[in-house]
């Protein structure tokens, strides 16, 4: 079965990037000219995923906005024979049967927001995309695709981390299969530097099994007091193969400042028009700061 859903959480308030997320969303703060909702929509139609459901608060509207047509945007760039950009937008549109909204009015985590879209998935197999975890170069998704059409089973996204940051992720306890997989036998969400399992942290590209509805039923409140997803793959690790696959990209921690700048920056190294003068100018600015 292919994997032809994703859900994309988009419910956050965005404070660590306030008072700019006062009237837009965190995920449509851009990286150079996309924002990072754009990067998680082309990685996600890129490996043939054709639904997408957001799960968002009552105010967050852009991704419907952001998806659609603007005819009068498309004239104006017809007018002016702007064809590059013109593309650019309309191979970015989704028609609106393919996308729903799904309300998530409170903050109760993200083993909750997956939880609310159980109607539209039904049956099927699908990924869950976190677009504040931006990852460059491999397309992520579709090398943990790879791994679930092999194994027919779930398949989280990880990297090592810093044993002094085990506490802002989940943590995955297993056995190695090979340099980058491992077949998980239990996730902790956000353990202190004592309690975690290991250093390899789960980032935000998930291909799950349909079971999962019914461990995310089956789980109580967590860290943080909320649904925590981990918690719910860490209960399908006893009764189903689960795997972690460490991704071959680079991923950057759009919600903090720091990852958000940093892969600002990258993203300007490795832009054809930009990478010449970001260079020059970077240093520029590192002697003038010292
Ligand atoms: C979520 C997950 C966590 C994962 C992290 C990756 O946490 O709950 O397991 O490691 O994303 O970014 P959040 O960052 O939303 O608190």
């Amino acid at each position: 079965m292919s994997i032809k859903t994703v859900v994309i959480p988009v419910a956050g308030m965005g404070t660590r990037f306030l008072p700019a997320t006062k009237v837009i969303s965190k995920e449509m703060l851009p990286i150079l000219d996309k924002p990072l909702l754009h990067y998680a929509i082309e990685e996600a139609k890129s490996i043939g995923i054709k639904n997408f459901i957001f799960v968002t608060n009552i105010n967050n509207r852009f991704p419907i906005l952001y998806l659609s047509r603007n005819i009068r945007l498309e004239k104006h760039l017809e007018q002016k024979s702007n064809t590059k950009v013109l593309k650019a937008i309309k191979s970015l549109t989704i028609q609106s049967k393919n996308i729903k909204l799904v309300l998530q009015k409170n903050p109760l985590g993200l083993g909750d927001a997956v939880l609310r879209t159980k109607k539209y998935i039904r049956d099927d197999d699908f990924a869950v995309l976190l677009p504040d975890d931006l990852i460059l170069g491999k397309n992520c998704l579709k090398e943990l695709v790879a791994v679930y059409n092999k194994k027919k089973s779930s398949v989280i996204g990880s990297m090592h981390v810093n044993k002094n940051e085990v506490n802002k992720y989940g943590i995955i306890k297993g056995d190695i299969l090979n340099s980058k997989t491992i077949k998980v036998s239990e996730l902790v969400e956000k353990p202190t530097h004592k309690n975690a399992p290991s250093n390899l942290a789960i980032v935000g590209r998930y291909i799950l099994k349909n079971s999962i509805f019914k461990y995310l039923s089956k789980i109580n409140k967590g860290s943080g007091n909320e649904i925590q997803l981990t918690d719910a793959i860490s209960l399908s690790a006893k009764y189903e193969n689960v795997f972690s696959f460490r991704f071959t990209g680079k991923r950057y921690d759009c919600g903090s400042k720091l990852g958000f700048l940093k892969a600002q920056i990258a993203s300007a190294l490795i832009d054809p028009e930009l990478k010449k003068n970001i260079r020059i100018e970077l240093n520029k600015l590192y002697y003038e700061s010292k």
